[in-house]
């Protein structure tokens, strides 16, 4: 074998970008710069300094504790993280790697230590982020329900009413003209008010299904189901066989919203010929299936700007449920709707 090449390791390690250290009987024997300046110190003033003193006190009976265990020999090597105390108190997070090894002929603890204070505290910042975001996009569906149904209710209710009653005196003028070029003109205008009450119900319902708030989810999806396949052409069951909850209106309202778009997604993007959805609920949750034997999805997580997904995710999310998909029995995509049925919110 060839003779050891002489590489200068004081020199690495001087300068190395990760802190280095050697414990012996609990005590720093040497540190490089880097790592006493992660805590405030030069290497100089920590040389003696006990291990206690370097970390926070919450963290010293777990530091020793490790020490111990790697010198013992019981774990030559263990990697975690610890917190270590600035000279200025102020915590600072280390991942460090100790292993067990001979110094001056005796077992010490020589390690690596790194810094991850600022990425924890980026994870953190990033996780605060995701969990307003969640709390906007549950805002945002809130808010976007409530308009709906006002807009709804108005469509029906002040512009259905004021159709209703233009179509009621059309017919009275109807019944007092004998004129056959006004009764022509007078039968078209019927016709078209007619048309506009039936369009008016239509975009209302649209906007708010009343069967979502007067007969439930299942036969609010029953009706969903028939308009698409009338739309579409694509044959569609529902099976509800035992599905017997009665979800909280908000609950079934985002049930309901995340089918819509799945069979937005089928029409667009599947071109299936057949969609099953069943509806079950069991040992405390809620169970929607949307199968359809189209051309499969490729996978849920999202590309480029298509929100579809990631919102129906979230809404199902919003009431502690989550969505997943599988491929369907023949081909095409099943998506899965799992939500608890408590009162959670
Ligand atoms: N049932 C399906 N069968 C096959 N592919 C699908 C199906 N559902 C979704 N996809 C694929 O997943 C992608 C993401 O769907 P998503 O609903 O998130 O976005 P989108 O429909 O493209 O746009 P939008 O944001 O308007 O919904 C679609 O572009 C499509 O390629
Ligand atoms: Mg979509």
């Amino acid at each position: 074998m060839d003779e050891a090449p002489d590489i200068p390791f004081r020199g690495i390690v001087e300068q190395s970008l990760a802190g280095m250290y050697v414990i012996q009987d609990e005590v720093f024997q040497y540190v490089n710069a880097t790592f006493a300046a992660m805590l405030g110190y030069t290497p100089e003033e920590m040389d003696g300094m006990h291990l206690r003193q370097a970390v926070m006190p919450e963290m010293q009976a777990e530091t020793v504790a490790n020490f111990h265990r790697r010198v013992s020999g019981e774990v030559p090597s263990i990697r975690y993280t610890t917190i270590g105390r600035h000279r200025n108190g102020e915590p600072v997070h280390l991942e460090v790697h100790g292993s067990s090894v001979l110094y001056r002929g005796r077992p010490a603890v020589v390690g690596v230590g790194v810094n991850i204070t600022e990425q924890l505290s980026q994870q953190e910042a990033l996780r605060q982020s995701r969990e307003r975001l969640r709390e906007l996009a549950a805002y945002i569906n809130t808010l976007r329900e409530e308009q709906r149904s006002r807009i709804a209710r108005e469509l029906h209710d002040v512009v259905g009413g004021m159709l209703t009653s233009m179509k009621l005196d059309i017919q009275r003028i109807s019944r007092r003209t004998q004129d056959p070029e006004l009764k022509a003109i007078v039968g078209d205008l019927l016709h078209l008010a007619q048309e506009s009450i039936q369009t008016v119900r239509t975009i209302s319902e649209d906007l708010r299904p009343g069967a979502l708030d007067h007969l439930g989810l299942g036969a609010a999806l029953q009706a969903m189901l028939r308009q698409f396949s009338e739309r579409t052409e694509v044959v569609s069951h529902l099976h509800r066989g035992g599905f017997d909850a009665q979800l909280p209106q908000a609950q079934a309202t985002a049930a309901y919203r995340i089918c819509q778009e799945a069979l937005t997604n089928i029409a667009r993007h599947a071109d299936a010929t057949h969609v099953v959805v069943r509806l079950t609920n069991g040992e405390g949750w809620l169970t929607v299936e949307i199968e359809d034997n189209g051309r499969g999805l490729v996978s849920l997580t999202p590309t480029g700007k298509s929100i579809g997904l990631v919102s129906m995710a979230e809404r199902a999310r919003e009431f502690g449920g989550n969505l997943a998909s599988r491929p369907g029995a023949t081909g095409g995509t099943c998506l899965i709707l799992r939500m608890p049925l408590e009162d959670l919110w």
